[in-house]
């Protein structure tokens, strides 16, 4: 098989990327090791930044989500069980839509179906072969029969367990590192949301979120250390944790009930340098990753999808500039949003050994955020999204 762009990984950002290429006329095959209802089986988050939703427009996949999801012009912080809101509209004359990242990928999957886009699924043992090549082309196996299929460029979007970054030699490969000292308990109930906003509470026992899906639909999150095992919560042990951590008010409306999801995620901050190797490049969660608290996961991928599809569409027209500068100008992005994913994590966190000045550091950065139109701009325009 041939086709002009190969993709490994069937996730949010290989299929934006090949839905954004099929549409301007670049042929692609997404290569995918699950099966679809697999992928969108997976409960990830659900915060767009602006330019996440102008990319998802663009891609033509916009109409479910501006039917269904919620524009929010703030978010709450919270700190000793008193809130208070940053409101991103005024601040920066900007929203964030609260959509979940499943029924994006959904969108994304019928999409492809309409377009007769090619996702192949079942794919195994998926080989990147002469990358640093000009004719690279990826080996897999499904039901038991070899493939070949030959390319111009290999986009490498297959997640942080993927192969494509290990494709990339050692020699040429830097992983820049944090693994942070405890992990979020996250619960899906059939519940109304506290509030019309996120509540994102710091608190001595350890951090809050209150997020949710839908009206009928809420996400919860309480941090727990490192260790803990889902078995030793049970729902109403969560319930009481949150109530004690969320602003007061919060806590006497809260509708509680039993949760149809319940699991820890480890938190990460983890960038690999270069995202280009020769004609591969890395997209999304294979270059690098985000601890979930800047709600900034699936958008730096679309960001590294924005800026590999302009630069493919480019170089289809002749003009390499944009490939020989992807992974520097996707990189700069990158470093952003991982500073304010780490700094969101650093305030609204309690760090098992942290001493009682840091705690009043902790405080005294969110009094000035409470306190500070310029503090709650920076913050605002990091979180409605950087422009690309
Ligand atoms: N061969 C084929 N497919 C693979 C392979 C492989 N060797 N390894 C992984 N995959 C597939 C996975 O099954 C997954 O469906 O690649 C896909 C990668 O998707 P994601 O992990 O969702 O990564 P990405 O598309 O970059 O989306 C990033 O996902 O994890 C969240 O917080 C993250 O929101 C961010 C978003
Ligand atoms: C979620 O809705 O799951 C969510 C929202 C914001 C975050 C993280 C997760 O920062």
């Amino acid at each position: 098989m041939r086709c002009q762009v190969a993709i490994i990984g069937g996730g949010p950002s290989g299929l934006l990327l090949s839905q954004l290429l099929h549409r301007a006329g670049i042929d692609t095959v997404v290569l995918e090791r699950q099966s679809r209802d697999y992928v969108l089986s997976r409960i990830r988050a659900g915060v767009l930044e602006w330019g996440s939703v102008e990319m998802l427009r663009e891609a033509g996949v916009g109409a479910r989500m501006d039917a269904e999801g919620y524009p929010h012009d703030g978010v709450y912080l919270a700190c000793r069980n008193e809130g208070f809101r940053i409101d991103f509209k005024d601040l920066v004359g900007k929203q964030v839509m609260v959509y979940g990242q499943t029924e994006v990928t959904r969108d994304l999957y019928e999409a492809r179906d309409r377009m007769d886009g090619k996702v192949i699924h079942n794919v195994e043992g998926v080989q990147i072969h002469g990358a640093d090549s000009d004719a690279p082309y990826v080996t897999y196996t499904r039901d038991g029969t070899e493939h070949r299929l030959d390319c111009d460029w290999v986009a490498g979007c297959d997640g942080f367990h993927g192969v494509s970054r290990q494709t990339i030699p050692a020699s040429v490969l830097k992983e820049f590192e944090r693994v942070y000292p405890f992990g979020w308990l996250g619960i899906l109930s059939e519940t109304p949301p506290v509030d019309d906003e996120l509540i994102y509470a710091q608190h001595e026992r350890g951090f809050a979120l209150c997020s949710m899906r839908n009206a009928r639909l809420s996400r919860y999150y309480v941090q727990v250390a490192q260790d803990d095992k889902v078995e030793n919560w049970s729902d109403d042990a969560f319930w009481d944790e949150l109530r004690r951590r969320i602003p007061e008010d919060a806590a006497e409306r809260l509708v509680t009930g039993p949760s149809i999801e319940k699991s820890i995620a480890p938190l990460r901050s983890y960038v690999a340098e270069p995202m280009r190797w020769g004609r591969l490049f890395l997209v999304g969660d294979a270059a690098h990753i985000v601890p979930p608290t800047g709600a900034k996961g699936l958008n730096l991928a679309v960001s590294d999808v924005h800026y590999l599809y302009h630069a493919l569409v480019q170089a289809y027209e002749g003009d390499e500039h944009g490939v020989a500068h992807y992974s520097e100008q996707a990189l700069a992005r990158v470093w952003k949003s991982e500073r304010f994913s780490w700094s969101m994590t650093g305030l609204l966190h309690r760090f098992p050994d942290r001493g009682a000045f840091e705690a009043r550091m902790q405080e005294a950065e969110l009094d000035y955020l409470q306190h500070s139109r310029a503090a709650q701009t920076s913050l605002a325009e990091n979180y409605v999204g950087l422009p690309y």
